[in-house]
C-alpha cells in the first residue's frame, strides 16, 4: 500500500500550498502601497559630507534612502516607479509610525519629523497627501488603495471581490487535485485486485490441470 502513502503525502503537499497561497495572497491583493510623490528639504544637516543622505523609514520597516535628494530648496519629483519606491504599505489598515531622517557621520541621525502615516490620510481622491513642517521639508504621498469613506467602500468591496474570486479558483484546483489524485488511486487498486484476479484463476487452471493428470495417472495404474 505504499501507493497511499504517497497518495497522502501528495494531498498533503496540495493542502500546504494552497494554505500557503490562502495565508499571503489576500494581504497581497489588498496591499496599499505608498509612494513618494515629491519632498522639498529646506536644510540638511550634516556639517562634513555635501551631500546629504536622507532616508525614509517605518518602524520595523526598511531604510529606504532618497539617492536623488542632494540639495536643500529644490524640489524632486517623482513618478512612483523608482527603483527604490514605494516607501512602504499600510494594507494593514492601521498607522505606522515612520519619519525622514538624514545620515549623520558623528551624532546619530537628524530626524526630519516622525510621525503617524495613516491610511486615512489619503483623504483626497486622487489619493494624495501633503505633510509638511516648517522650516524642514515638504513632502506629497500617493496611496491609491488607502482612499477612505465611501470610496474605500467599494475599493475594499473589489479587493473582497477579488479575494472572494481567488478563493474560489483555489479551492477548485484543490477539490479537482484530489478528486485526480482519488480517481487515479482508485484505478491503480482496480488495477492491482485485476491482476491478483487473472493471477488467480491462472494457478487455478494449473491445478485443475493437475487434477486431471492425476486422474489420468490413477487410470494408468488401473
Ligand atoms: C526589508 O528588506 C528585505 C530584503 O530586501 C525584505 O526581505 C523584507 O521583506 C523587507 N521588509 C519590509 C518590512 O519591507
Ligand atoms: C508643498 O509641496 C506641494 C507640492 O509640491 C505644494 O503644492 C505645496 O504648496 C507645498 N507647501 C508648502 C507649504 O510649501
Amino acid at each position: 500500500m505504499s501507493n497511499w502513502h504517497l497518495l497522502n503525502s501528495r494531498v498533503c503537499n496540495v493542502i500546504i500550498v494552497c494554505w500557503i497561497l490562502f495565508s499571503y495572497f489576500p494581504g497581497f491583493i489588498l496591499s496599499a502601497v505608498v509612494t513618494l510623490g515629491s519632498i522639498e528639504i529646506f536644510r540638511t544637516h550634516d556639517w562634513i559630507k555635501t551631500k546629504p543622505t536622507v532616508y525614509f523609514k517605518c518602524k520595523d520597516g526598511n531604510k529606504t534612502v532618497l539617492p536623488d535628494v542632494e540639495k536643500a530648496s529644490v524640489l524632486y519629483n517623482f513618478r512612483g516607479e523608482e527603483s527604490w519606491q514605494p516607501l512602504t504599505d499600510l494594507s494593514s489598515e492601521k498607522c505606522k509610525r515612520c519619519g525622514f531622517y538624514e545620515e549623520d557621520t558623528i551624532k546619530s541621525d537628524y530626524v526630519f519629523e516622525e510621525w503617524e502615516l495613516c491610511p486615512s490620510d489619503f483623504a483626497a481622491p486622487d489619493g494624495k497627501y501633503i505633510r509638511f513642517k516648517e522650516k524642514e521639508y515638504n513632502a506629497t504621498f500617493f496611496c491609491m488603495q488607502c482612499i477612505p469613506d465611501s470610496n474605500s467602500a467599494s475599493h475594499r468591496h473589489k479587493g473582497g471581490h477579488a479575494t472572494e474570486i481567488l478563493l474560489v479558483v483555489l479551492l477548485s484546483a484543490l477539490v479537482t487535485s484530489v478528486l485526480i489524485l482519488g480517481v487515479v488511486a482508485g484505478y491503480k487498486y482496480w488495477l492491482k485486485k485485476k491482476r491478483e484476479q487473472d493471477q488467480a484463476r491462472f494457478l487455478k487452471l494449473f491445478e485443475d490441470e493437475d487434477d486431471i493428470e492425476d486422474e489420468l495417472g490413477l487410470g494408468n495404474v488401473i
